[in-house]
């Protein structure tokens, strides 16, 4: 089983089947819906630059990305550093069009991107980029699902936005408490980062596969 014949890829990644893209998006849509309504959002709502009085629509603010998956590598073709060797892996190979559940554990909007937070298996772990995190935090840290972002904003910094809000944690800075909702606890990180830790995680059937786009 190689994929040495293959061509690389744009990038390779889990990607939810279609019934669980489905219910992530709704499940989105009824957290920006609710978000965007509380008080102690218009509160902060300089953050995304929304008039105190109207409120913002999140759900016009971000624009979907297309079809919902978590990248493991992104591979540019071959252009990005690592691509060919990641390509060649063993593990890569042998997981290459199995499927794979995706635990999704929290939802986080910043005033640049909308993602659902991954929280990965230890088997999952092993086709993880090494260089992934490129800070001292857990590997597997950024692992993310893009679920949408704001104009002129590309999708790359949804895992730059994850893992800013997770080294905040780690410094101790636990964030504002704002209350329980339906779906899990809502925290305030400042600077537009929001997170709501989901009561019950997702279990997202998915399949590790790549995207020539
Ligand atoms: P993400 O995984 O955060 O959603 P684009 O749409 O910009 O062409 O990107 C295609 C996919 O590859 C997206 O899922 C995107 O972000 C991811 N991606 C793009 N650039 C990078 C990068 N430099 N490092 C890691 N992932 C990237």
């Amino acid at each position: 089983n190689t994929m040495s014949e293959t061509s690389v890829p744009f990038f390779f990644g889990w990607f939810l089947s279609s019934s669980y893209q489905d219910k992530l998006r709704s499940m989105a849509s009824d957290f920006l819906k609710i978000l965007g309504n509380l008080d102690a959002f218009k509160k902060h709502i300089g953050d995304f630059s929304g008039d105190p009085e109207k409120g913002v629509d999140l759900e016009q603010y971000f624009s979907d990305k297309g079809v919902l998956h978590c990248t493991t590598k992104f591979c540019d073709y071959g252009k990005e550093q690592g691509a060919k060797e990641y390509m060649e892996k063993q593990e890569v190979c042998e997981s290459y069009g199995r499927a794979s559940e995706l635990e999704l554990t929290a939802l986080f909007i910043t005033p640049r991107t909308a993602g659902a937070q991954v929280s990965l298996s230890e088997a999952q772990l092993q086709l993880w980029p090494e260089d992934s995190e490129k800070e001292d935090l857990p590997r597997g840290s950024r692992a993310h699902v893009t679920l949408g972002c704001a104009e002129g904003v590309e999708p790359v910094q949804t895992g730059l936005d994850l893992l800013e809000i997770i080294a905040q944690k780690k410094q101790g800075e636990e964030g504002e408490k704002i209350q329980d909702l339906d779906l899990g606890a809502l925290t305030y990180y400042g600077k537009g980062a929001w997170m709501l830790s989901l009561k019950e995680p997702i279990r997202a059937q998915s399949c590790f596969s790549s995207y020539y786009g």
